[in-house]
């Protein structure tokens, strides 16, 4: 068993760190928030993610875990650092890796022992032969250090399933040394390893994403296009996804695909391309179907209502998809200001994701309209004269169609999430508009 670091306590780094002491490594996880270390050590996940803070108990319990701000005395002796901060978006379009260059100079400056960086952030291509050479410039021991590409191909939400179980490990390595010990780390894990070289596994993730994103982005201009010539994309993706070569996952329809991941994967390709005198045409098809599609249902209602102004508009769901409470590209986040705009009075319910969404929209300061955070399905829709629906959590789609009728003012329903079926809210007598189906 190995003596693992894992720098950066975020979904890839904490979830990582876990699983690693969860199959019997010796894991110490580094980050510079002092608080959230506290947190950490006292049991408690600074984020929302089934299953994540048992197996954090669990292990700081057993003492295969621990919590740290002193990278030094962390990253000395360690066989394996992971780096798994974050590569956020930058204006052009490009990945910020000021975190990882922080990082990488603190190991060059700590190691003490013969040690295997492994990338897990998402890293443009070539990235990590310059963290290589970055980190040889600094390198203060004579010690082997070399770095390795391992991408994480985790969802918000099933993350410590799908890294315990996940379909594939790929790890990108430049010799021998580094693969077989890397190999060695995820042994435990029984799971298929994809091997290849640095540049290659940096662009299977790019590449893994960027398709997951056009796969979502034409299913919703096909959806557009069913509106349109009166048929249902959810018989059409059903007969699809009977031919195995096309699949039966990521072929839902809605207002478009949000997170940390896709919006900030496809820019960040397509300024990859462009860097290198390629234009990626599929990928950027990709961002503008998906630009558009995150208001389609805003547009929808406008002109179906006169105005907004004064109406009780019930919101349910705030996040960019249920189980996490990540609000990042989420499509509330354009439309509940829209909505705000015209001087609608939003009632917003959301399981997890309200507080988060209370600190960028305050209950007090909205301009012409209103919003108010509710506990309960119920209280947002009561007397409501229209309601949105952007996030297809189970306690939304326990709503039953007879909810709808009795509950709100005028029944009218707009779901990005084509939760219902439309004669059964027809039948029950609400008018239900949603997604590449016939209203
Ligand atoms: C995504 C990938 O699924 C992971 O494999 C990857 O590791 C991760 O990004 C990452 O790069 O870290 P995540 O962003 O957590 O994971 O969430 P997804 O479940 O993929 O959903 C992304 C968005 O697509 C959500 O807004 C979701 O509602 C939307 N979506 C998904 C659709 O609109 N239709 C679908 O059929 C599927």
């Amino acid at each position: 068993m190995y003596k693992i670091a894992v720098a950066g306590t975020g979904y890839v780094g904490l979830v990582a760190g876990v699983c690693f002491a969860e199959v019997g490594h010796h894991v110490s996880c580094v980050d510079i928030d002092e608080d959230k270390v506290k947190l950490m050590k006292s049991g408690i996940s600074p984020i929302f993610e089934t299953g994540l803070e048992d197996l954090m108990q669990k292990n700081y319990n057993a003492g295969t875990i621990d919590y740290t701000t002193d990278y030094k005395s962390v990253y000395k002796d360690a066989d394996a650092i992971f780096i798994g901060v974050g590569t956020p978006e930058q204006p052009d379009g490009s990945a910020n890796l000021s975190y990882i260059a922080t990082v990488a100079r603190q190991i060059a400056e700590s190691v003490e022992k013969d040690c295997l960086v492994v990338v897990k952030s998402t890293v443009p291509v070539g990235t990590n032969d310059k963290v290589e050479q970055f980190i040889q410039d600094f390198l203060v021991s004579d010690v082997k250090v070399e770095v390795a590409s391992n991408p994480e191909f985790l969802a918000q939400g099933s993350a410590v399933h799908d890294t315990l179980q996940a379909e594939r490990i790929i790890i990108g390595t430049e010799s021998k040394w580094a693969e077989e010990r890397l190999m060695k780390i995820y042994e435990p894990f029984k799971l298929p390893i994809v091997s290849v070289n640095r540049r290659s596994a940096e662009m299977i993730k790019y590449a893994s994403n960027d398709f997951l994103a056009l796969k979502i982005s034409y299913m919703n201009d096909i959806a557009n296009l069913c509106e349109l010539v009166g048929a249902d994309v959810q018989d059409v993706a059903k007969g699809m996804s009977y031919d195995a070569r096309i699949g039966n996952k990521f072929l839902n329809a809605g207002i478009g695909y949000g997170g940390s991941c896709f919006p900030k994967d496809t820019k960040a390709l397509e300024y990859i391309a462009k860097q290198n005198g390629y234009e990626l045409k599929t990928v950027k098809a990709a961002i503008d179907v998906n630009n558009k599609q995150k208001t389609m249902l805003y547009k929808k209602a406008s002109k179906r209502l006169i105005t907004f102004n004064g109406l009780k508009v019930a919101v349910l769901g705030l996040t960019f998809k249920p189980g996490t409470d990540d609000l990042r590209e989420a499509a509330s986040l354009e439309n509940v200001p829209l909505l705000l705009e015209q001087g609608a009075d939003i009632y917003a319910y959301d399981p997890v994701g309200a507080a988060n969404f209370a600190k960028v929209h305050p209950e007090d300061k909205n301009g012409k309209g209103t919003i108010t955070y509710v506990s309960n399905v119920e209280h947002a829709l009561e007397d409501a004269n229209v309601c949105f629906i952007f996030t297809e959590w189970g306690e939304v789609k326990a709503v039953t169609p007879e909810n709808y009728k009795k509950l709100m003012r005028t029944p009218l329903v707009y779901d990005g999430r084509n939760i219902y079926d439309v004669e059964q809210m027809q039948e029950v007598g609400v008018e239900y508009h949603s997604i590449g189906r016939q209203p």
